[in-house]
């Protein structure tokens, strides 16, 4: 099996191989025209290989290149493509919110899948986007690379910002042996958010280490609120962590000014990237080519 790293994800493509023992590893040739079309170009004897693609597809610019390298692989005369993609962009719009709308996920899904054979991706916002894949799709949690790394630190009690993610912080309450509640979320707008304890709590939350789960960090506002509702409340040593670290403008800086520390997988490049999710993607992988 070979491994390919899109410039979106070339390190965590990198640790797969790894984990694929030692697979070969290649990082393909990218430059952009003078009119700034993209070009891109893939080494290596890839003819009767399991190829795997991984690109995160955080901007257009990633997603235009995880087509370019789809194609380039099938090209190549790979015998199967799997396509790994960690942080799957457009999956919020998941359904048609209001009149007009297009369903961005559904959309992604039709294309990234069109020259794959498999696809495998990391905490999608809803799970239920993996019935919008006609061929096999597999999604990787990012749960228990970041179980791993909390196994270590000091913590009482875990809190999930919201209701939506409850299913996530009760399988790491599970890994980690360790109670959890959810806060009651009102979304203002795009970067605003409300949030309310809950009528009852597992444990005082008072001189509790609290972690705070969620899938995504994006503008940083639900970390930021959540911290200063159980800082209010007591709790004394703060943390955050998400599968997937956006941290769009100062959100890193703002969430560090509320919390003792934040840890982030490595789906995405940021300054809290502290747990791998290579091990749990390799996982699906060793599987998808030994069916
Ligand atoms: C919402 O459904 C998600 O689970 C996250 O809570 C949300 O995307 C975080 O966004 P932000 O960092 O902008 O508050």
């Amino acid at each position: 099996m070979h491994v390919i790293g899109g410039t979106a994800s070339t390190a965590l493509a990198e640790r797969v191989s790894r984990e694929l023992g030692n697979a070969p590893f290649g990082i393909p040739f990218t430059k952009r025209f003078p009119d700034e079309e993209m070009y891109v170009r893939v080494g290596g004897r890839l003819e009767g290989e399991d190829v795997v693609v991984v690109q995160s597809t955080r901007t257009d610019s990633d997603l235009l290149e995880l087509f370019l390298l789809e194609d380039a692989v099938r090209e190549a005369g790979a015998r199967r493509t799997f396509v790994v993609v960690p942080y799957f962009g457009y999956a919020r719009q998941d359904r048609r919110f209001f009149p007009g709308e297009p369903v961005s996920a559904r959309t992604l899904c039709r294309h990234v899948e069109l020259d794959a054979d498999a696809v495998v991706t990391v905490d999608l916002h809803s799970s239920q986007t993996l019935t919008q894949f006609t061929k096999p799709a597999y999604e990787a949690s990012g749960i228990p690379a970041i179980a791993r790394l909390l196994h270590e630190k000091p913590l009482d009690v875990l809190v999930s910002p919201d209701k939506g993610g409850v299913d996530r912080v009760r399988r790491m309450s599970q890994l980690l042996d360790k109670p959890w509640f959810a806060l009651e979320k009102r979304r203002l707008d795009s970067e605003h958010v409300e949030l309310a304890m809950p009528p009852t709590l597992p444990i005082p939350i008072e001189g509790a280490h609290a972690t705070i789960v969620d899938d995504v960090i994006s503008t940083g506002g639900t970390i930021v609120e959540a911290a200063k509702l159980l800082k209010k409340r007591g709790a004394i040593g703060i943390s955050a962590a998400c599968t997937h670290g956006l941290f769009l403008k100062d959100a890193f800086e703002r969430i560090k000014a509320v919390v003792a520390d934040v840890y982030s997988t490595d789906t995405l490049g940021n300054p809290a990237e502290k747990a791998s999710v290579a091990p749990d993607i390799a996982q699906i992988l060793e599987r998808l080519v030994t069916a």
